[in-house]
């Protein structure tokens, strides 16, 4: 008997995408992202996440290796410049927790305390986020996504005005300093983790490079202003896309359940963690995909 190459493709496997009643999201039944996906069931996922923006994709028993595999799928992976939080053995996975073993924090325990699109602050911001639930608290620990097209969409007309053709500058270090007086999860920076995140210019209504749909692209957590305005003029005018972004009907609300992996798109999104309380233990795992320069 001849053994083809056909005999060894992942088979194509029955699964239900199911869209959430919110302005985003819709999450995965039935699909165990440990296997091999076929080319078919691969872009019957990927087709989801640019009309959905967020999958929850349910009950994914899955190792780091296999999360590392499901995300390069969708592009090469970034490495967080907080290096100290990746998981051992493991540099492309960040781990995202509030939990301090011996005296030292074991994950980035604030990570998303701003609204915020991840990586922006890179002159090749992310194009999506995995984050995989490795231990839950019993109550907080939401996570909320703003959809970034209704903001633009819904924007009013003299804002339209004021943004169109502008730019402004997005920087890692904006709220580093307010982080560190608050936190144990925010270490001294070296000389090179700080040549990493030198401030990156990007316009303020992005493009998305594969739907053509417009988004707004600032958030409170890394844009520090508006290129070519006054300083105070810069900040009204921030500050009122940010309070526009996250009205409560651009809102979808995660309540995390036990082995949830939630990728979201950070082209189309901003995210928020809502905060957990300090004597609950909570873990995930990320995996950050490299997007393009944004236009
Ligand atoms: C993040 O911003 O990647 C973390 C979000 C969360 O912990 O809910």
């Amino acid at each position: 008997m001849t053994t083809t190459a056909a005999a060894f493709a992942p088979s194509h496997r029955s699964f239900e995408i199911r869209a959430f009643d919110a302005p985003l999201g819709a999450e995965v039944l039935g699909l165990d992202l440990g296997q091999p996906l076929s080319d078919d069931d691969f872009a019957r996922i990927h087709r989801a996440h640019l009309d959905h923006h967020v999958l929850v994709f349910r009950d994914q028993r899955i190792t780091p290796d296999q999360q590392i595999a499901f995300s390069r799928r969708f592009g090469p992976l970034q490495i967080h410049v907080l290096h100290q939080f990746g998981l051992p053995g493991y540099p492309e996975v960040l781990v995202v927790s509030n939990i301090i073993e011996n005296g030292k924090p074991i994950g980035l325990g604030d990570a998303g305390h701003y609204w915020h699109s991840d990586l922006s602050y890179k002159d090749k911001p992310s194009l999506g986020s995995l984050l995989h639930a490795r231990e839950l608290p019993a109550e907080g620990g939401d996570t909320l996504f703003a959809n970034m097209h209704l903001a633009w969409d819904t924007l009013p007309a003299h804002l339209r005005s004021a943004v169109e053709g502008r730019s402004a500058e997005h920087t890692y270090l904006a709220k580093y300093a307010e982080l560190q007086k608050r936190s144990p999860w925010r270490p001294n920076l070296s000389a090179e983790q700080i040549a990493q995140v030198k401030p990156v210019v990007h316009p303020i209504v992005r493009t998305h490079p594969e739907t053509g749909r417009k988004a707004l692209f600032v958030s409170e957590h890394f844009t520090t202003r508006v290129i070519g305005l006054p300083e105070d003029e810069s900040q009204a005018l921030l500050d009122e896309l940010f309070a526009h972004s996250v009205r409560p009907e651009h809102l979808y609300r995660h309540r995390w359940a036990a082995h949830d992996m939630v990728f979201w798109d950070n082209r189309s999104l901003m995210h928020l963690a809502a905060g957990t309380p300090d004597y609950l233990r909570r873990k995930l795992y990320r995996t950050t995909i490299e997007g393009d320069a944004p236009f």
